[in-house]
């Protein structure tokens, strides 16, 4: 089933999120919901915050963005997840969010990432990602933390930026995936 997206303004997006208990009804529907979503809107990653859920669950799928680069994607659910650290040198990106169309920034993250977490079947891991994996990860897990990728940006930046997410936060943006807006 796809689900609106909630769009920038909205609390959910800076709710502090839940754990997700392994008998939590419907759970497997949740994340097929989440991935048609993710998938219809064309992103890389979907935060349950972000289709109103306040629960620590994020999805990544990597595929399409190491086609022509080395290394290689994932695709997985991230269930409970709690960044062990962070390592490596920073670098910068250009973000975007499915929350906040049409906006893309350059965000520093640092390099590495060591993830502990539990996958659908809830199987626990402990894992290493670097490269564009790592950086989804990063930008995920802010959004079950309440943090969207526009937070990291330099309060000047953040100034020019202020006009268009007000526009955003009132529907005032043409987007071709369903969302919902607060205002
Ligand atoms: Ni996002």
């Amino acid at each position: 089933m796809i689900l609106p997206i909630v769009s920038y303004g909205d609390p959910v997006l800076r709710s502090k999120t839940k754990e997700i208990p392994e008998d939590f009804p419907g759970l497997s529907d949740l994340i097929d919901s989440m991935w048609e979503t993710m998938y219809k809107a064309n992103g890389v990653g979907l935060a349950a915050p972000q289709i109103s859920k306040s629960l620590r669950l994020f999805l990544v799928d990597t595929m399409s963005t190491y086609e022509d680069e080395e290394g290689s994607g994932i695709k997985k659910a991230f269930i409970n997840p709690e960044i062990l650290s962070e390592t490596g040198d920073k670098w910068g990106f250009e973000e975007g969010c499915l929350s906040i169309p049409k906006i893309r920034e350059e965000v520093i993250r640092k390099e590495i990432v060591r993830i502990k977490y539990f996958d659908e079947h809830f199987k626990e891991f402990e894992e290493t990602y670097d490269g564009m994996n790592a950086r989804v990860i990063q930008h995920e897990y802010d959004h079950i933390e309440g943090i969207l990728f526009t937070d990291h940006l330099k309060p000047l930046k953040k100034r020019l930026l202020r006009s268009k997410l007000d526009a955003i936060s009132k529907g005032k943006i043409e987007i071709d995936y369903k969302m919902k807006f607060p205002k």
